[in-house]
């Protein structure tokens, strides 16, 4: 999506460790033009998969699955990285472990917000190594429910998660696809690959 990859371009910069840094419109400023937009490309790529719900993870992914789902007119359901006040046994819990922060989070959903008959899209900011997106996979089959596609705003490509979402035959759409941040530079993937 030109409009991302030249957002990128413009403000993304690159730190130690292949991590791209983004935010000031995607991951802590958040740009509510930028997510209307990407929200529709969202609609655009999924609209023929009978999508209806959203799942993502607090907190990043929230912002685009909002406005995925305000275009596709579906609810979003973000899955919690903290236990609710509101004790409850009635929780679809996955272990996520982050290869970046080097911690596990247990992520859970009250199953209230998943249904048996639903074809549920996933949305993420990042993919980078796909263990976000398999534990809410790892929810989903608990759940017995469908996963229609993943949409990421954008993916590493460089990094696993990318054929781990291929290899479960699941429909992937990036908004922008990063083939390398080597020696500083964002060099993006051709889409068409
Ligand atoms: P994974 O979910 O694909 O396995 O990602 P990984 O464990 O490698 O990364 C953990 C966290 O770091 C995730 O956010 C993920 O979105 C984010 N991340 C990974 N690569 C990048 C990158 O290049 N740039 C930025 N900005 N973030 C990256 P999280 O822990 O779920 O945090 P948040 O959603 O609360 O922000
Ligand atoms: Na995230
Ligand atoms: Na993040």
């Amino acid at each position: 999506m030109k409009l991302l990859e030249d957002r990128i371009k413009r403000d993304g910069t690159v730190l130690p460790g292949e991590v791209l840094k983004v935010d000031n419109f995607l991951n802590h400023q958040v740009d509510p033009q930028l997510m209307f937009e990407l929200g529709a490309e969202f609609k655009r790529l999924f609209e023929n998969e009978g999508v209806t719900r959203i799942l993502t993870v607090e907190s990043s992914g929230i912002a685009p699955a909002l406005m995925a789902g305000y275009q596709m007119h579906v609810p979003v359901v973000f899955a919690r990285k903290h236990r609710s006040l509101t004790l409850t046994d009635d929780l679809y819990t996955a272990r996520v472990y982050s290869y970046t922060k080097q911690v596990n989070n247990d992520i859970s959903i009250d199953k209230r917000f998943i249904k048996p008959n639903d074809k549920i899209l996933i949305i993420d900011d990042f993919l980078a190594n796909g263990q976000a997106v398999e534990g809410m996979l790892e929810i989903a089959k608990a759940a017995k429910v469908d996963v229609v596609g993943v949409g990421v705003v954008i993916e590493k490509r460089f990094q696993k998660g990318h054929q781990l979402v291929l290899d479960a035959g699941i429909h992937l759409e990036a908004l922008a696809s990063i083939a390398s941040l080597d020696n500083n530079q964002v060099v993006f993937a051709n889409s068409a690959e």
